[in-house]
């Protein structure tokens, strides 16, 4: 049969998969038949999720890298090839944010600390750029891929405090953007590249900023709240039927997209 959204044995690789919604995709891909390789810094962490993964009847295995360090990254990529004999879908999930790379209520612009501004531009921008280095090589070779990458709210205007942060995945958007050209004009349409824009939905890198110790909402998490027109956070399942779909061909005329999952934030104005 021939079902546009069959993503059977494909081979997925997520970079940051040990986070809260790297690992809920995982599981999701998994289930629905893909060959998962989480890619991710605590090794503990890792392999709980992919023998989480395996008990749950999903193919998933952990490996460990750091998205900043080429020859680690080129390393996995080697590893992951002489297994499956392929990478059909990347998917740049690594990324994060730092205190000093934000400006919080009380401080000004004078207060940003320009070595941790760096770093997390390193990490969400260079960190996407390096993997989709090393892992569009197989997908070139094969004439056939899909890299999906990570943007965010604060892609499209950027939002108070994170500054960073939000230049980082203005890159990330912008990059998608670069590559899903570049890629269609040197290696055919057979490589797409395209990113998530997802909303707001409470994970390790954002706990804090929106929500209290004792779970309450803070006055960030309420401006969120009531910025958009679902009027809750998002929930990480919500995510995994856009990534399906990009990576299948269901999209394969799809490239250069940022998909927004928001529950309305980004059209809501006022
Ligand atoms: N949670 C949200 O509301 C939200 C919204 C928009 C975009 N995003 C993006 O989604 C992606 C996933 O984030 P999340 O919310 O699951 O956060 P998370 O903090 O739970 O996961 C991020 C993962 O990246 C990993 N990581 C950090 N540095 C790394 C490195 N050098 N090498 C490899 N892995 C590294 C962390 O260990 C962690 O597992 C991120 O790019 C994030 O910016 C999240």
């Amino acid at each position: 049969m021939n079902n546009l959204f069959d993503i059977k044995d494909n081979v997925v690789v997520i970079t940051g998969g040990t986070g809260v919604l790297g690992r809920t995709i995982a599981k999701y891909l998994a289930l629905e038949g893909a060959k998962v390789v989480i890619l991710g810094r605590k090794e503990d962490v890792g392999n709980a999720i992919a023998q989480d993964i395996v008990a749950a009847g999903g193919c998933c295995e952990f490996m460990k890298t750091d998205v900043m360090n080429a020859e680690v990254v080129r390393q996995n990529c080697a590893d992951i090839v002489a297994k499956y004999g392929r990478v059909d879908t990347l998917l740049n999930a690594a990324g994060g944010n730092m205190a000093g790379a934000t400006i919080p209520p009380d401080k000004t612009f004078f207060d940003l600390q320009v070595d941790q501004f760096q770093t997390v531009l390193n990490l969400n921008l260079t960190g996407t750029v390096i993997p989709t280095q090393v892992f569009l090589e197989p997908m070139v070779k094969q004439g056939k891929g899909s890299i999906i990458n990570f943007s965010s709210m604060a892609a499209f205007r950027p939002m108070t405090r994170v500054a960073g942060y939000a230049a980082a995945k203005a890159g990330i958007s912008n990059f998608t953007a670069f590559m899903a050209t570049e890629c269609a004009k040197k290696f055919g349409e057979g490589i797409r590249v395209n990113a998530i824009a997802p909303g707001f939905f409470i994970t390790e890198q954002n706990r804090s900023l929106l929500t209290n110790p004792d779970g309450t909402f803070t006055q960030r998490g309420q401006d969120v709240i009531r910025q958009t027109p679902f009027g809750r956070m998002g929930d990480p399942e919500e995510l995994c039927g856009t990534i399906h779909y990009l990576m299948s061909d269901a999209a394969k005329f799809v490239t250069g997209t940022v998909a927004v999952v928001d529950g309305g934030f980004n059209a809501f104005a006022m």
